[in-house]
């Protein structure tokens, strides 16, 4: 077999933009809707104690026709070691003779896809009149959330955002205020004051088998729109059970999740709490509002690694970029 192995210098060389990740996350949420994605729930391991390894295949059919399958892993002990929490490798098959055609770094298309399905999201949640976004939790997700978030709200004009380690907050301010220079970052001193005023609120800190879910509903506007990409770590239960229209990714997946008995316990919404999934959405089969208390639970789905491997696949073989290997 010739494997083309692609490392995360040689993605960013790409120059991909988030406006191009976002259109293929959709495009997989929308195939997904239409039944048209094999998408097994995640399994993984466990080596410590909240660290896992996931194992995430997933076939896109359609006109796109892709397969792969990523395995990540999620380390919160790595902060203190100065290491990242999410690294991974990805590989596309070729879904034809099921030949590995790719290995590539799944670190970046991570931490870029997590931040698109949250702007795909806020396409068809939020308010097109949203102007203040709030973001718990500044480490990868932090950044690559609001960059999408913002790409997809064209009103935006703060970010307000909290970490609990200051120095989190300060190298947040000075990456998005290049990222997004017309975007004014107030960097805040609780929760509370984070969420309040805010129309969007996304939180991305470590999930954790035991949540503290300190983003209190009272907190939040009556017209928010609450995206957790942390599973339930971050949001009272209350958020998303007693929300207007609560949405997941995908509800085979967090339904399968919710009965293993850790995640999605203490009042989070079952079965029938759930307005619909983002292919529902995507696919035209069900509307969301976008006014009222809306909640979101995307914990991050196959499609996207696929599609957003592909897209790298097809970058690089145009520009001649990774190394073709014989394995
Ligand atoms: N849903 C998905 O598809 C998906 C994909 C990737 C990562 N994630 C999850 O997103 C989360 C963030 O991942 P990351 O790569 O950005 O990690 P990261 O380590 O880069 O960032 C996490 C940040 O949260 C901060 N933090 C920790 N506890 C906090 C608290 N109580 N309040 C406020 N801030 C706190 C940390 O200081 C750090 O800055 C993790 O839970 C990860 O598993 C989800």
């Amino acid at each position: 077999m010739e494997v083309r192995v692609i490392s995360m210098k040689e993605i960013e060389s790409l120059g991909i933009s988030i406006v191009e990740i976002m259109d293929v996350v959709e495009k997989g949420f929308k195939l997904k809707g239409e039944g048209k994605v094999e998408l097994p729930a995640k399994i993984g391991i466990h080596p410590r104690h909240d660290c896992f390894i996931h194992a995430m295949p997933c076939y896109v059919g359609g006109e796109v026709d892709a397969a792969g399958i990523k395995w990540v892993s999620g380390y919160p002990i790595n902060q203190e070691k100065g290491l990242p929490y999410i690294t991974g490798i990805m590989c596309l098959n070729d879904p034809e003779t099921g030949f590995a055609k790719a290995i590539m770094d799944a670190t970046w298309i991570t931490a870029w896809r997590t931040g698109a399905a949250s702007g795909v999201c806020a396409r068809y949640m939020a308010s097109p009149e949203s102007e203040v976004l709030a973001v718990v939790g500044l480490g990868v997700q932090g950044r690559t959330n609001t960059v999408a978030i913002a790409n997809a709200l064209s009103n935006l004009k703060m970010v307000k955002a909290y970490d609990l380690y200051e120095s989190q907050g300060i190298k947040y301010k000075e990456t998005i205020s290049k990222d997004l220079p017309g975007l004014e970052v107030v960097l805040c001193g609780s929760v509370e004051e984070t969420v309040r005023d805010a129309d969007i609120v996304v939180t991305c800190t470590p999930i954790v088998a035991n949540p503290k879910r300190f983003v209190k509903s009272q907190w939040l506007k009556k017209d928010c729109l609450s995206i957790a990409v942390d599973y339930d770590s971050a949001f009272d239960a209350e958020v998303m059970a007693r929300a207007d229209a609560f949405v997941c990714d995908d509800k085979n997946q967090y339904l399968w999740t919710q009965e293993q008995g850790v995640y999605f316990q203490r009042g989070y919404p079952k079965e029938d709490g759930i307005l619909g999934d983002m292919g529902d959405l995507c696919a035209g089969k069900v509307k969301a509002p976008r006014e009222g208390r809306r909640g979101a639970v995307l914990m991050g789905i196959a499609s996207h690694d696929v599609l957003t491997a592909n897209l790298i696949l097809q970058k690089a073989q145009e520009k001649g970029i990774g190394k073709v290997v014989e394995i």
